[in-house]
């Protein structure tokens, strides 16, 4: 049971926990909030919260909260939030709480979404659909929700990654397992089990039901080596790999080999 294993594992720790530090809830989120977008400054340029004003906006998979606060300051007509687990609802209801924010939270499956087909003029997505085992039906979902000309703004993973070349290295190469595919290395070393990752052609097929699809490769923190990125994969020589971490060159000449893809897709307008 795939689908209840990564369901287990967001349940132990959501993602970005590490980040939430203080003594009290609201000093936590806020530095959680602080952290995320210090490190990640390119979620609201891709996201454009201020886009959601007016507009019935859905968020997926909405774990620690953050961005889905900053879709509620912007005073959509309609703000709804899910998530499969309790605990990522536990810090989004605290932390809508904490900031004076109001949205609609329920529990769902990204893959049976419990609304009527075009309820929503823009749906939100980062870093979730690739976690769900069958993230297909899960943007089939998307698109189903979404009104005629509405948006999509998903973030999904990256195959052609420095992550998953980094991954590759430990779990394959100096593990005696060169021939380890990076699918397989995804799957069983990123985040929750099966996690998959995506070629650009692939992402568009993903995305082959809307009117018109733009993906954009895009490097992440993790892929630069920055904040709590990998330390729970980290070796003794962490500390050094990452003085030595070559960031200019990799901005330079690896740009297109982020773990990242950002994805903007619409639908067909109605005719
Ligand atoms: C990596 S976290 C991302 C959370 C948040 N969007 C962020 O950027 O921090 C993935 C989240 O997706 C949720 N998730 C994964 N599969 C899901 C599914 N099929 N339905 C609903 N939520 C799901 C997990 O519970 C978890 O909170």
């Amino acid at each position: 049971m795939l689908k209840k294993d990564v369901h287990d594992f967001w349940e132990q720790e959501s993602c970005g926990e590490a980040y939430a530090i203080g003594s009290e809830r609201a000093e936590q989120l806020r530095s959680h909030a602080r952290t995320r977008y210090a490190l990640e400054p390119y979620i609201p340029a891709f996201a454009r919260f201020d886009e959601g004003s007016g507009r019935r906006v859905l968020e997926i998979g909405v774990g620690m909260g953050a961005d889905h606060v900053e879709w509620a300051r912007h005073h959509p007509a309609l703000l709804v939030g899910m998530d499969f687990t309790g605990r990522a609802l536990d810090h989004t209801r605290t932390r809508l709480h904490v900031e004076r924010c109001e949205s609609r939270l329920l529990r769902a499956d990204a893959e049976h979404l419990p609304f009527a087909d075009g309820a929503f003029e823009l749906v939100y997505s980062w870093g979730v659909l690739h976690h769900s085992p069958d993230t297909a039906q899960a943007v089939r979902e998307v698109h189903r929700v979404l009104a005629p000309g509405g948006i999509a703004r998903v973030m999904i993973y990256h195959r052609r990654s420095i992550v998953g070349w980094l991954l590759w290295l430990k779990y394959g190469l100096i593990s005696g397992r060169p021939f380890r595919s990076l699918d397989d290395i995804y799957a069983h070393h990123l985040e929750s089990p099966g996690t998959k990752a995506y070629s650009v052609a692939g992402a568009r097929r993903l995305f082959a039901g809307f009117a018109s699809t733009a993906v954009t490769p895009f490097l992440s923190f993790a892929d630069l080596l920055q904040g709590a990125a990998g330390t729970r994969h980290a070796g003794a020589i962490d500390a050094v790999v990452r003085r030595l971490w070559p960031r200019w060159l990799i901005r330079r000449f690896f740009g297109s080999c982020g773990l990242y893809l950002l994805v903007d897709a619409r639908k067909e307008p109605a005719s």
